[in-house]
């Protein structure tokens, strides 16, 4: 099917293609037809010579031919699991098997597969130097729906990595060891990030244990200061080298590592004798950036490199645990790819159409509709907006919350008081009050009919800023958006002078998931 375009069009997307630099594969498909597969982010390390040896999505083919199975969920309901594949050769995640096998129950994501052929798939990361939260000191599984996107307009999942979260791949086949050069890229949610060891992607340790300077060599992103970081406050691509994340040639800090934090990042790490860049950018737009081109860092142990040629996503070498991120897609090459070959990958994830969800995550803000508002954060999804009276705050609601509580966090969707393209939230059990702010904290007040009112209690829905659900801006302070802080809820403005308005946890703390009312 997907290979179906019309000459034009698809003379179009090869010239286009080979236009950013990039050689296109050939191939023939069919009796006697001629077409060219849309060349892919593998494709094109393969065709600069440095081809992948590990390639990993949620999202995508990494292969204009692949035709394989991205991931696999398991269930809870009753434990089986489902591949997820393609919705054409080449193309991307076919999400809507996902949803309707987790339909009613909740999902985890088991295996991340290694489209390269190698056989490189990560699982569930085992303990090592440190032990994860699950039974026999695993890592956990990323909850499968925690991070929906649109690529191309289609939805899809990324791999959403909360504290405790790790994949790995102990027995690899084809990766760097010792000082052999590889290259490597993922693209992260640049709003999700943490100070916690280590959110990585790439070459570590085979037994999952700390095992000296320069035994790993992984992309890091985040914003712990304990090892290296860059200019301004993170997050940063860095690589963690084992006992050291760099961020240059230095330990601590290097002027030109940025602060990084476009909602789709694409960072990059590559390695080879005595030499070592780091790289990122926008991924849906614009070109690559070097942060770091230079000798092995001026530290003992790192050149020559030990590389051992595991493969971890979200973990560090030693399987530190504490660290928080979102992985759409990544790939592990062998061979130190040039910046042109990278510079060409670049374009080809810039044309794969990375966007913010539309979905609103379950529930609708179709007026008229019984919702829940359930924080995102990280410390916090179990949590709602609830009333008690007046007072507004976030409160753990489940299954066996009293009723009081469930209709406490239960709300009707009504159009703007103010603005009737924007939305109003009445309270489920108190009619005719509504959700307002008042010195920018939000309370449950009856409706006054006044202007102010109406304005107070209008909020305009957009995309999470964090990803997830739905972001509101209040109409009459459009820079302020609904935000729990200490779980308190506010109207808080991203760096502002008050206490709520802190810059840390900001994506999270504003995104709201959009849930079926828990008092429908
Ligand atoms: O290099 C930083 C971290 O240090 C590694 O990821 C981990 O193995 C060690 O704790
Ligand atoms: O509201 C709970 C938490 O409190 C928020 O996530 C954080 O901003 C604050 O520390």
């Amino acid at each position: 099917m997907a290979l179906r375009l019309p000459y034009r069009s698809l003379r179009t997307t090869v010239l286009a293609v080979a236009a950013v630099g990039a050689l296109v594969t050939g191939v023939l498909v069919g009796a006697g037809t001629s077409q060219a597969a849309t060349s892919q982010a593998c494709d094109i390390y393969a065709a600069g010579g440095t081809p992948c040896v590990a390639a990993h999505s949620t999202t995508r083919a990494l292969y204009g031919t692949y035709n394989g199975a991205l991931y696999q969920v398991r269930r809870a309901s009753d434990n089986t699991t489902r591949d997820i594949g393609l919705l054409s050769a080449g193309g991307y995640a076919n999400a809507a098997t996902q949803d309707s096998f987790c339909a009613g129950t909740s999902c985890v994501i088991t295996i991340i597969y290694d489209q390269s052929g190698r056989g490189n798939h990560l699982t569930q990361a085992p303990p090592g130097g440190f032990s994860g939260p699950a039974s026999g000191g695993y890592d956990n599984l990323a909850d499968a729906t925690l991070a929906p996107i649109t690529i191309a307009g289609h939805k899809a999942y990324g791999v959403f990595v909360a504290p405790g979260t790790g994949y790995r791949n102990n027995n690899t086949n084809g990766v760097a060891t010792g000082d052999q050069p590889e290259g490597m890229y993922a693209i992260f949610d640049g709003t999700h990030y943490n100070g916690g060891c280590c959110f990585d992607y790439g070459n570590a340790e085979r037994n999952s244990r700390d095992n000296g300077n320069g035994t790993m060599e992984a992309i890091y992103f985040g914003n712990i200061k304990v090892w290296g970081y860059g200019t301004g406050n993170g997050p940063w691509i860095m690589a963690d080298l084992e006992n050291g994340l760099f961020s240059g040639v230095n330990a601590g800090y290097n002027a030109g590592d940025p602060t990084i934090n476009y909602r789709f990042t694409t960072a990059i790490v590559k390695g080879e004798p005595n030499h070592w860049s780091i790289r990122g950018g926008n991924s849906q737009s614009g070109s690559l950036s070097t942060f770091y081109n230079g000798a092995r860092p001026n530290v003992s142990g790192y050149n020559p490199m030990k590389k051992e040629g595991a493969i971890i996503l979200g973990i560090g070498g030693d399987n530190s645990n504490s660290s928080a991120g979102t992985f759409y897609e990544g790939v592990m090459t062998s061979g130190y790819p040039t910046d042109a070959t990278e510079n060409s990958v670049q374009a080809n994830i810039v044309a794969a159409g990375y966007a913010p969800p539309t979905s609103t995550g379950g529930g609708t803000l179709t007026p008229g509709t019984a919702i829940s508002l359930r924080a995102t954060t990280a410390c916090c999804t179990t949590r709602y907006i609830t009333h008690s009276g007046s007072t507004v705050a976030t409160t753990v609601i489940t299954s066996s919350s009293s009723s009081t509580d469930k209709a406490n966090a239960s709300w009707i969707v009504r159009a703007g008081l103010a603005n009737s393209s924007c939305v109003s939230f009445e309270s489920r059990n108190t009619a005719g009050s509504y959700l307002r702010h008042q010195n920018f904290q939000l309370y449950l007040h009856a409706n006054d009919n006044s202007s102010l009112f109406a304005s107070d209690a209008t909020f305009c829905p957009q995309a999470g800023q964090n990803g997830q659900g739905n972001s509101f801006a209040s109409s009459n302070y459009p820079s302020r958006y609904i935000r729990h802080y200490n779980n308190n809820v506010y109207i808080a403005s991203n760096g502002g002078s008050n206490t709520f308005d802190a810059t840390a946890l900001w994506a999270d703390d504003v995104s709201w998931v959009v849930t079926g009312a828990w008092t429908p």
